[in-house]
């Protein structure tokens, strides 16, 4: 099964898609978390996408694509995988499309996470992370039991430099430009596509999403 996550910056798709990850046993290819690995290791690539991401700009397309391919590449046949934060525009969707396809895989079912914006820009400014395991908290809706401190190793939280008001904002606009018209490609694909409410608490939204894919746990 291939489950692609989209959504608004901030509407929760890290948060849902790790749940079910975890849940079901499930592979994720998580686009930002995977560039934010190769910018925090100075590699050729993570230091190209830098200034994309800082800006809340798209990182160029070929980078991505070869990044998910490599990152596909590892999983052995058979494994089921959410794509979160991938794809972003009409070229990353058709290069997805033909990728899967050379490997007789498809897109089989897309998520829509449904908030409005004014509520994603409250959760990402509230979004603080960690930097040793990934875990993220909000400050105000979903906050660590120390504060500012990772509950699950204890290092002190950041706030991610493209969650800047001004640069959410951005994102924002990149999103309903780019990204959003992939709802209607997809839409008139094979894929089924699930419109689930985000602006409900992580677990209902979980609950949601599990019911709308027609995954029980323990499944694969
Ligand atoms: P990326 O990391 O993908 O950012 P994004 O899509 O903007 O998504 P976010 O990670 O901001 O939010 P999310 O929906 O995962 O929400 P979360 O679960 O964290 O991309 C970053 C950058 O990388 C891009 O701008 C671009 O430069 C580049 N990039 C990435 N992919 C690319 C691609 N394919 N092509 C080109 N460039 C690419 O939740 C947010 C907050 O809300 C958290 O604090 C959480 O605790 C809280 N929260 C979540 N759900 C709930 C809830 N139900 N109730 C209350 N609080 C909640």
């Amino acid at each position: 099964m291939h489950v692609v996550l989209l959504g608004p910056p901030g509407v929760g798709k890290g948060t849902q898609g790790e749940l079910l990850a975890d849940a079901l046993g499930w592979q994720r290819i998580v686009t930002g978390d995977l560039l934010r690995a190769q910018r925090d290791a100075r590699t050729p690539l993570g230091q190209q996408a830098q200034g994309y991401m800082t800006k809340g700009e798209l990182v160029p397309d070929p980078l991505i694509i070869a990044m998910v391919r490599e990152q596909l590449a590892t999983f052995p046949p058979g494994t089921s995988v959410i794509f979160d934060g991938f794809p972003r525009n009409s070229s990353q969707a058709s290069a997805f499309k033909m990728m899967l396809e050379t490997l007789g895989l498809t897109v089989d079912q897309i998520a829509v996470l449904d908030a409005d914006d004014d509520l994603v820009v409250e959760r990402i400014s509230g979004r603080r992370s960690c930097p040793t395991c990934g875990a993220v908290y909000n400050q105000s809706l979903a906050p660590p039991n120390r504060d500012g401190r990772c509950d699950k190793d204890g290092t002190a939280l950041f706030q991610r430099a493209d969650d800047e008001p001004e640069t959410v904002r951005h994102r924002l606009e990149v999103y309903h430009r780019e990204t959003e018209p992939l709802i209607e490609y997809y839409e008139g694909s094979r894929a089924a596509v699930h419109h689930i409410a985000g602006d409900q608490a992580v677990e209902v939204v979980q609950t949601a999403l599990r019911e709308a894919l027609g995954v029980e746990v323990g499944a694969s």
